[in-house]
């Protein structure tokens, strides 16, 4: 069986370390392509060091852009690629712009298309992520869904027949590299000594508008412990632009971290404050308090335990939800038993028949 990879941003090489694990252990002929959506060190190939992955097979080089730009550039230089490979799936996952655009490359060429973590909606259409989700999904051949709601999404919009539960990947590789980092802390890494926050802004709804960021950076440095902000490019690009300074009050802003790095901070921290989508969910198997910095969330099981909060129009309130007591309702199960990728490559056998 030959399966065609496409990833290109750092949740995408996140979600790629388990199912490339799984297909290596089962002899699959899996090609790896890295669209070079993300290109710095620390958002690509610390990534990759991390998982012990090899480098991709083939790398596009594409850079930053405007979404239509990219998005073509991925498209143009996929196409000769996959008319090379002829895989018998085409696999795309999450909803970056890599993942819009080979999804529409593929369905140009009919190829099969299974979509790693189908079925999110946030109903927001504002965020570019959403379209992308929803395109990939209609153009896909195999959803693979991760969550019960992801399911009930894809038959909203007349899908299930392509739709399999397979539980969530991201929670294959996170309990994996918590179990392996709980005591021991990877190396390049200093904590604050006593508690800490951990917190990451990367989308352009909170970097982009000048005065918004320097409201939420002063917010976040109000917090009476340190506030450790691995910084996104995006981030320290706007606040530089924006001419105000990430440190500032309780607020230690540090480079990009690696995978192991982060899900060590996650077992340390008193609690996380984010935008990022995949950072809520590891807050959530690792039982730390998150505040999700958005006025939704595609994760919404997260929210009914109380684990995970919403703040975004007030935030008057941010500090206040960010340091509320740690929650003692129940913690159940949600995201699989963290054999998504198992359950993936079975789907994509089973499927190909
Ligand atoms: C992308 C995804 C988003 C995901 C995020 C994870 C889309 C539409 N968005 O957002 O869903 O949550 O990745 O990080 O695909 N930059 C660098 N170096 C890099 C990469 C980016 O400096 O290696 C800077 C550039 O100025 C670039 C900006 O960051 O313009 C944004 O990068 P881009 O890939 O467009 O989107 P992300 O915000 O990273």
């Amino acid at each position: 069986m030959r399966v065609v990879s496409v990833v290109g941003a750092r949740p995408q090489f996140v979600k790629l370390a388990p199912i490339a694990r799984e297909f290596k252990l089962r002899g699959f002929d899996h090609q790896v392509v890295h669209t070079g959506q993300h290109y710095d060190v620390a958002m690509s190939e610390a990534l990759f060091a991390d998982f012990t992955l090899p480098p991709a097979q083939f790398n596009l080089g594409i850079g930053s852009g405007t979404h239509a730009a990219q998005t073509a550039r991925i498209m143009m230089e996929l196409e000769p690629i996959m008319q090379e490979l002829q895989p018998d799936w085409v696999l795309v996952y999450g909803d970056t712009n890599s993942t819009l655009a080979a999804a529409l490359t593929a369905s140009k060429l009919r190829l099969p298309i299974a979509h790693v973590e189908a079925g999110l909606r946030s109903f927001n259409r504002d965020m570019p992520e959403e379209i992308n989700r929803v395109l990939t999904d209609h153009a896909s051949d195999l959803l693979l869904a991760p969550t019960d709601t992801a399911v009930k999404h894809l038959a909203r919009e007349g899908l299930a027949i392509s739709t399999m539960l397979v539980g969530d990947v991201m929670a294959d590789i996170c309990l994996s590299v918590a179990r392996a980092v709980r005591d021991v802390p990877p190396p390049g890494l200093k904590t604050p000594d006593g508690e800490f926050v951990v917190a990451t802004v990367h989308r352009p709804y909170n970097t982009d508008d000048p005065q918004r960021l320097t409201r939420l950076l002063a917010a976040l440095a109000t917090i009476p412990v340190p506030v450790l902000l691995p910084a996104h490019p995006r981030l320290v690009e706007k606040a530089r632009s924006a001419r105000v300074d990430l440190e500032q009050g309780s607020i230690i802003a540090i480079p990009p971290v690696t995978y192991s790095q982060m899900m060590f901070l996650l077992t340390r921290a008193r609690a996380v404050a984010t935008d990022s989508g995949g950072l809520q969910k590891e807050a959530y198997l690792m039982s730390t308090p998150c505040t999700t910095i958005r006025s939704e969330t595609e994760w919404v099981e997260t929210l009914s335990t109380g684990w995970n909060a919403l703040c975004f129009e007030d935030l008057g309130a941010l500090v206040p939800t960010i340091l509320r007591p740690h929650p003692v309702s129940a913690h159940p199960s949600l995201y699989g038993d963290g054999n998504a990728a198992a359950r993936i490559a079975e789907a994509l056998i089973g499927a190909s028949r």
